[in-house]
């Protein structure tokens, strides 16, 4: 590790990358497949309630820091970086390769680096959000100057296919950023929350104990619950996150949410008094792909040139745990 300078730091991020598997399935595929198991659904009712249109499956046998080791090879390339200037990985994921060694190290070594940090870290789909921060707070403790933030999530693999209420929510997907060390600030305040007395309404409440899996491994959602706390936190954590930095609403140029509901992302963006126009929307192609959503979407607007240098950025994370928070930064 780096030790820790006198020079006022901050971190900014330097590249993007992300990563889709090329399994694309619409919600016309999804009702065509749910239907030879009884179970009914239609686009009309995903496009509706939730803004989904496609989402992405890995390939059996695919494992989640694949996924990642492309996300992150597009990232590193696009800030001009080799793997070995990696000291600092962390992969936000709730879906690792195995229970240890963490998908970060994974990661590592298929990246071929070794000897700096690497660690999960597990906040669902707040796990981007949480996971920038920390490396934030890391880079500006000079415990780190060049990190690799990865979000990398195979929630195909956790999903009730007999439980329409949530299956056709969820897809698969990798985003990555590096993060350095910097004069300039780049990130300029972060918020993070959580409160464990929700842990119920969304989890995978199984574990493995004993050679095997011991209670229920796949996903559970109380749908309406989710969604009247995330428009709650979403809000305060925008504007908690702008007063901690010394901006306004009037700032933002974009808000990159959680991409699991078009109707929790537009009503943020209201209650911002945010154009439509500045909210970036990736979930109607990716679904909700948890820790990877962020990421995801900041990849996407960066490649579209919707997001440039210099504009002031407000990415938020909500979910599982329960969990929240936000991060604000000049690109
Ligand atoms: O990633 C973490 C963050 N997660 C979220 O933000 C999710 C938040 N929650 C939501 O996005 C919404 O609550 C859902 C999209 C999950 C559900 O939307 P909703 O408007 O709350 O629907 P609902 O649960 O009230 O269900 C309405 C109806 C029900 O039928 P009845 O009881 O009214 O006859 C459901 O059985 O829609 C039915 N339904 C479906 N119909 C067709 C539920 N799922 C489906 C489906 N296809 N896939």
């Amino acid at each position: 590790m780096t030790p820790a300078s006198s020079t006022p730091r901050h971190s900014r991020i330097t590249g993007t990358g992300s990563y889709l598997p090329p399994r694309r399935l619409t919600n016309d595929d999804m009702a065509a497949m749910l239907a030879e198991r009884g179970v009914q659904t239609n686009d009309a009712w995903i496009v509706e309630r939730t803004g989904i249109r496609a989402r992405h499956f890995a390939a059996d046998g695919v494992p989640c820091s694949d996924l990642a080791l492309q996300a992150a090879r597009a990232a590193l390339e696009s800030a001009g970086r080799a793997a070995a200037d990696l000291d600092l990985i962390i992969v936000a994921t709730s879906t690792p390769d195995m229970v240890f060694p963490s998908t970060a190290c994974i990661l590592q070594a298929k990246l071929g680096a070794a000897g700096g940090a690497a660690f999960d870290l597990q906040a669902v789909c707040s796990g981007f959000v949480y996971a920038l921060a920390v490396a934030d707070s890391m880079i500006r403790a000079g415990t780190a100057r060049c990190a690799l933030v990865v979000g990398a999530e195979i929630f195909s693999r956790i999903l009730d296919f007999d439980d329409r209420t949530t299956c056709v929510l969820f897809g698969d997907g990798a985003g990555a950023v590096v993060l350095e060390a910097s004069e300039r600030p780049g990130i300029l305040a972060t918020e993070l929350h959580a409160d464990g007395r929700q842990a119920g309404i969304l989890c995978v409440p199984g574990t493995v104990a004993g050679g095997k899996v011991t209670g229920d491994p796949l996903l559970k959602m109380d749908g309406q619950a989710v969604f009247k706390l995330a428009v709650g936190v979403l809000d305060s954590a925008a504007r908690a996150v702008l007063a901690k930095a010394g901006r306004s609403e009037a700032d933002l140029d974009w808000l990159i949410p959680h991409q699991a509901n078009i109707r929790i992302m537009q009503g943020t963006a209201r209650k911002l008094k945010l154009p439509l126009d500045k909210l970036i929307v990736t979930v109607d192609e990716h679904g909700n792909t948890s820790a990877a959503s962020v990421p995801l979407a900041l990849d996407a607007a960066v490649k579209t040139g919707r997001v440039k240098p210099g504009d002031t950025v407000m990415l938020e994370g909500v979910g599982g745990g329960f969990t929240w928070g936000a991060v604000l930064l000049d690109f």
